[in-house]
């Protein structure tokens, strides 16, 4: 993806799950606010006004979907929330320092990219695949003889594809 490029939304960033995909949308919109600044017109504050209300935002997702990891027992929880936590530190740190606004712009389009497209399609995904392989393991193990069998899932096997 190119720096200039517009991130938009794809329904193949959908996890079905519709609490989290109309707020994955509203980031790719706060996002799309951020790229459509023009250099000349926008001073630093009106940025940082918009960048306070991606992290905001951001947050408040961050918590929602941690909470709905929690309520269907995913695996790799910890390690996810760790994944939220960087992403909030590294935008609230570029939004302290004092870097000039068309550095600071590139900055937070690096990082954008980090959270709308990495995160979302790297690490989001696999929460859709864990959903899905819970519901195949279940089919699984309702026609199997021995139902005692506990269920496992390995997180790092899942090489979500994209
Ligand atoms: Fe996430």
């Amino acid at each position: 993806m190119l720096m200039d490029e517009e991130i938009l939304w794809d329904n193949r960033y959908s996890l079905g799950i519709n609490i989290v995909d109309t707020q994955h949308k509203q980031l790719f919109t706060l996002v799309g606010k951020l790229y459509a600044l023009d250099n000349t017109k926008n001073t630093k504050e009106e940025f940082k006004i918009i960048l306070n209300e991606l992290s905001e935002y951001m947050k408040n997702h961050f918590k929602d979907e941690e909470e709905y990891m929690q309520f269907i027992k995913y695996p790799a929880l910890e390690e996810h929330k760790q994944f939220h936590q960087d992403l909030i530190d590294k935008l609230a740190e570029t939004i302290k320092s004092s870097s000039k606004l068309s550095i600071l712009k590139i900055k937070i389009r690096i990082i954008a990219k980090r959270v709308l497209i990495e995160h979302i399609v790297n690490e989001d995904i696999k929460i859709k695949l864990f959903e899905i392989s819970k519901i195949n393991n279940s089919l699984i193990f309702d026609s199997a003889d021995d139902k005692d069998e506990e269920y496992s899932f390995d997180i790092t096997n899942i090489k979500p594809d994209v």
